[in-house]
C-alpha cells in the first residue's frame, strides 16, 4: 500500500465519520502501469523538433516517460515520437495525443490544428509502420487509421466479460481497480433480496453486465449518445436479454419514473413492469441532483460509486435520512493522485418515510 492511500483512507474515514462508524473494505492499485488512459500535448523547440509535454498551471514541462501508465503506451510512446520528428508534415501543427489502452489493444489519437485530409497518406504510412490503431482530429474531423474501438475482456471471479468502447467514452481509468469495484458490488449484492436494477450514469455498461445476472430484469440509464450505442454492442457482444438501456439524463429518468413527462427514447419500455429492488448510482464528480436523491431514497437498496468524496458526503447527508449505510469501500482508483474513489453500500430503514 502506497503512502497516499494510507494517506486518503485516513481521510475519508475522517469525512465520513457522521455517517458510518463500520470497517472500510480497502481496495489498493499497482503503483506502476496502472492507468489506461493518457493525455499529453506537444511541445516545439525552436530547431523543429518536438517533445510531449504536461502543464503545471501555465507551465509546461517536457514529459519523457510516464511510469503510471499502461506498459502498451510507455512502449509506444518513444518510437511513436521518433516517427513523429521524421516527418515534418505529421508533426506541424500538432498539439496533443490521446493514449488508450485496453488489457490487449492500444489506440492513440493525435490532435491538429490542419485539416488531416491534407496528411492522409503519412497517417496511414504511421499507422501501418508502427501497427498502430491511429485517429488524427481537427477542428471536429476525425480519421481513422485500423480500428477506432477497442476490446477488452474483464475478468470478475472468473467470469469473463467482454466490453468495447472507444476513446470518446466514459472508461474507469484504472483496470485492476475497475475489476474490483466490480467483484465488490457483486459481493454486496449476492445474498441481499433482488428483484429488478435501476441503473443511472451506466457508461458502456461497465457495471451492467456484470450484474445483471444476479436480476430479474435491469433498466440502465446513461446521457451520451456513444456510451448507449456501446452498451447496447456489448449487450450483444455477452448474450445478454434481460437488460433494457436508454439514453436519458438522470433528470429525465426521474420525470418519467414520477410520470412528469413521458418519453420517445421510452416507448418501448414498460416502466411500471419493472419492481426496482436495487438503485446502482456512479454520478460524475458534481454527484447527484436533488431530484436523483428523491427518486433513489424510495428504493430498498442503493449502491454507490462515486469518484469524489466531497459530493459523496453532502448526497449522504440526504441518503441516511432514510437509509443507513451498510458497508464501504475505498478503491485506490487513481493512484498517486489526492483523488479517491469510494462505494457505498445503503440500505433502507424500517418504516422511513420515503
Ligand atoms: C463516473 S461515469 C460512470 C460510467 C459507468 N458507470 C462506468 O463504470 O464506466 C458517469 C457517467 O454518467 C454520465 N452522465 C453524466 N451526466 C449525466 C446525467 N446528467 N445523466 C445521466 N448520465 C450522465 C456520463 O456520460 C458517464 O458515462
Amino acid at each position: 500500500m502506497n503512502i497516499n492511500f494510507e494517506q486518503k483512507i485516513l481521510e475519508a474515514k475522517e469525512l465520513f465519520k457522521p455517517f458510518y462508524k463500520g470497517d472500510f473494505e480497502l481496495f489498493s492499485s499497482p503503483t506502476s502501469h496502472f492507468r489506461t488512459r493518457a493525455e499529453l500535448s506537444f511541445f516545439h523547440n525552436e530547431n523543429g523538433e518536438i517533445f510531449y509535454a504536461m502543464f503545471n498551471g501555465k507551465q509546461k514541462y517536457i514529459v519523457r516517460n510516464l511510469d503510471f501508465a499502461d506498459e502498451k503506451i510507455c512502449a509506444l510512446m518513444p518510437k511513436l515520437l521518433q516517427a513523429l520528428n521524421l516527418n515534418q508534415k505529421l508533426k506541424t501543427k500538432l498539439f496533443g495525443v490521446e493514449f488508450l489502452a485496453s488489457k490487449k489493444e492500444l489506440s492513440v489519437s493525435l490532435l491538429y490544428h490542419k485539416d488531416t485530409l491534407e496528411i492522409k497518406e503519412d497517417l496511414t504510412k504511421l499507422s501501418n509502420a508502427l501497427n498502430l490503431n491511429l485517429i488524427a482530429r481537427s477542428r471536429g474531423k476525425k480519421l481513422i487509421f485500423g480500428k477506432e474501438n477497442l476490446r477488452q475482456v474483464l475478468d470478475i471471479k472468473g467470469k469473463k466479460i467482454i466490453y468495447e468502447f472507444d476513446n470518446d467514452c466514459f472508461i474507469q481509468p484504472n483496470t485492476y481497480i475497475n475489476e474490483k469495484m466490480i467483484e465488490w458490488v457483486s459481493k454486496q449484492i449476492l445474498t441481499q433480496e433482488k428483484s429488478d436494477l435501476l441503473e443511472l450514469y451506466c457508461g458502456y455498461g461497465n457495471f451492467t453486465l456484470a450484474l445483471a445476472p444476479f436480476f430479474r430484469r435491469v433498466l440502465a440509464t446513461e446521457l451520451s449518445k456513444k456510451n448507449i450505442a456501446y452498451a447496447l454492442k456489448n449487450c450483444t457482444l455477452n448474450n445478454s436479454s434481460n437488460i433494457h438501456f436508454a439514453r436519458l439524463s438522470s433528470e429525465e429518468l426521474s420525470k418519467a419514473l414520477r410520470k412528469e413527462r413521458e418519453f420517445f427514447r421510452l416507448k418501448d419500455i414498460d416502466l411500471d413492469s419493472f419492481h426496482f429492488s436495487h438503485v446502482l448510482l456512479d454520478p460524475p464528480r458534481a454527484g447527484l441532483e436533488e431530484s436523483v436523491i428523491d427518486l433513489a431514497k424510495k428504493y430498498e437498496n442503493i449502491l454507490y460509486i462515486s469518484c469524489n468524496p466531497t459530493s459523496l458526503k453532502e448526497n449522504l447527508t440526504q441518503l441516511t435520512q432514510t437509509h443507513t449505510i451498510t458497508n464501504f469501500a475505498l478503491f485506490d482508483q487513481f493512484a498517486l493522485t489526492p483523488h479517491l474513489e469510494c462505494g457505498v453500500i445503503l440500505k433502507k430503514i424500517n418504516n422511513a418515510s420515503k
